[in-house]
């Protein structure tokens, strides 16, 4: 039963809309009108004021740590062990300092004590990743931050759609990052969306997306104060940032808008599909005690209950003779401490001692969730694994 970590994830429906905007007259394909709509659409689907479309979700990463120590300057980061790369490169370019903390195996995101723990005066923002759907957010870690006065960024990259307390994840932090690469929840082939409900953060993001220029600054006010303030410089051409380039284009913008309008009823199909795979499996083999409340992921976590290379080996077997693609370490590459970049920079800190983390390295994956996928099949997968 081959089956993929993603399947049909551009449906012909999409494919169909981007032709009719390409043969409409003489469209622009440059970021214009439909970057513009998907954005709005994003931030009413989300529920917040402001959202810039960038070309993937490692750049909306990046711009957010960047508008990040523009505000706030430098200091401290705090970052999970289990996350995508990007997030805490985005940190280390930005000259921010990562402060690592181990994850809660209930829901693979940061340990909310440890978390509150870390909090000192240089902590500039809490960098938290929501991983592969479950909702890392408690009301402990949201008040002890509030208490804190330290700001919120959340990575929702493998986790839209999921609500915590009823709300969409990503209408909590300070800003929040999306990504719409092919194997999420949707896509834009290439895409990536920062959302924030902060007006000076909206006009610093758009601009950080394009060289730092003060014309994309939506804001009048804004444009007008760098012209006064520069009365020896171009208004087309005001840089006020050293930034880049990550803008995406009219077509992926088109891609985006056609996905969003599936996306809760994709993602309702995935939530009964995760409840019939952790439904099916052997507790006393795997991992079933998650906290799936408001979840909502594209992947199926598999992590074994003891550290049993035995049992590891049997199901990678499994999982390859029955042409089943699965990734270990789960959707990031596992313990990130264990990855050359950080261990290079961070020689000091022993992996081995961010255990829960360690665990999900060694012994948890990651296998495809799509709309698609047959209940029988879900069935056929959980019987195989509670065989070995
Ligand atoms: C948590 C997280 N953040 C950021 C990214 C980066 O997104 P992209 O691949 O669109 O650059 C990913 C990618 O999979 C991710 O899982």
């Amino acid at each position: 039963m081959p089956w993929p970590l993603m399947q049909n994830n551009l449906a012909r429906t999409d494919l169909d809309a981007v032709i009719a905007f390409l043969q409409d007259g003489d469209p622009i394909l440059t970021q214009s009108t439909q970057v513009r709509a998907f954005e709005e659409e994003w931030s009413s689907w989300l529920g917040c004021r402001h959202s810039v479309f960038v070309n993937s979700g490692a750049s909306a990463n990046l711009l957010t740590m960047t508008a990040l120590r523009e505000t706030f300057g430098p200091g401290e980061v705090i970052v999970p062990t289990l996350t995508w790369v990007s997030d805490i490169a985005s940190v280390l370019q930005c000259g921010l300092t990562p402060v690592f903390v181990d994850i809660d195996p209930l829901t693979l995101g940061m340990d909310p004590q440890q978390v509150l723990a870390a909090l000192t005066p240089r902590t500039r923002a809490v960098f938290l990743t929501h991983v592969l759907g479950y909702n890392a957010l408690t009301a402990e870690i949201l008040e002890g931050l509030r208490a804190a006065g330290v700001p919120l960024i959340e990575d929702v990259c493998e986790s839209y759609g999921a609500t915590f307390q009823g709300r969409r994840l990503g209408s909590f932090g300070l800003m929040s990052d999306f990504s719409f690469y092919y194997a999420h929840h949707m896509t834009t082939i290439e895409g990536g969306m920062v959302s924030t409900d902060d007006p000076d953060l909206f006009q610093m993001l758009r601009m950080l997306r394009s060289h730092g220029m003060v014309r994309e600054a939506t804001s009048a006010a804004v444009r007008a104060g760098y012209a006064e303030r520069h009365p020896d410089l171009n208004p087309d051409f005001i840089f006020a940032y050293p930034a880049y380039n990550v803008r995406s284009t009219e077509i992926n913008a088109v891609l985006g808008r056609s996905q969003l309008r599936r996306l809760d009823a994709n993602n309702a199909l995935r939530r009964t599909n995760l409840d019939a795979f952790l439904g099916g499996l052997d507790p006393a083999r795997y991992r079933t005690d998650f906290r799936t409340a408001g979840n909502c992921n594209y992947a199926f976590t598999l992590i074994l209950r003891e550290p049993d290379p035995a049992l590891r080996d049997r199901v990678e077997a499994a999982l390859r003779q029955h042409g089943i693609e699965f990734r270990r370490g789960t959707a990031g590459g596992g313990n990130q401490l264990r990855q050359p970049y950080l261990r290079r920079r961070f020689p000091e800190i022993d992996p081995a001692a961010f255990p829960q983390v360690d665990h999900v390295h060694f012994f948890g994956y990651y296998i495809g969730n799509y709309p698609g996928l047959e209940g029988d099949r879900i069935q056929e997968l959980c019987a195989l694994l509670n065989r070995l």
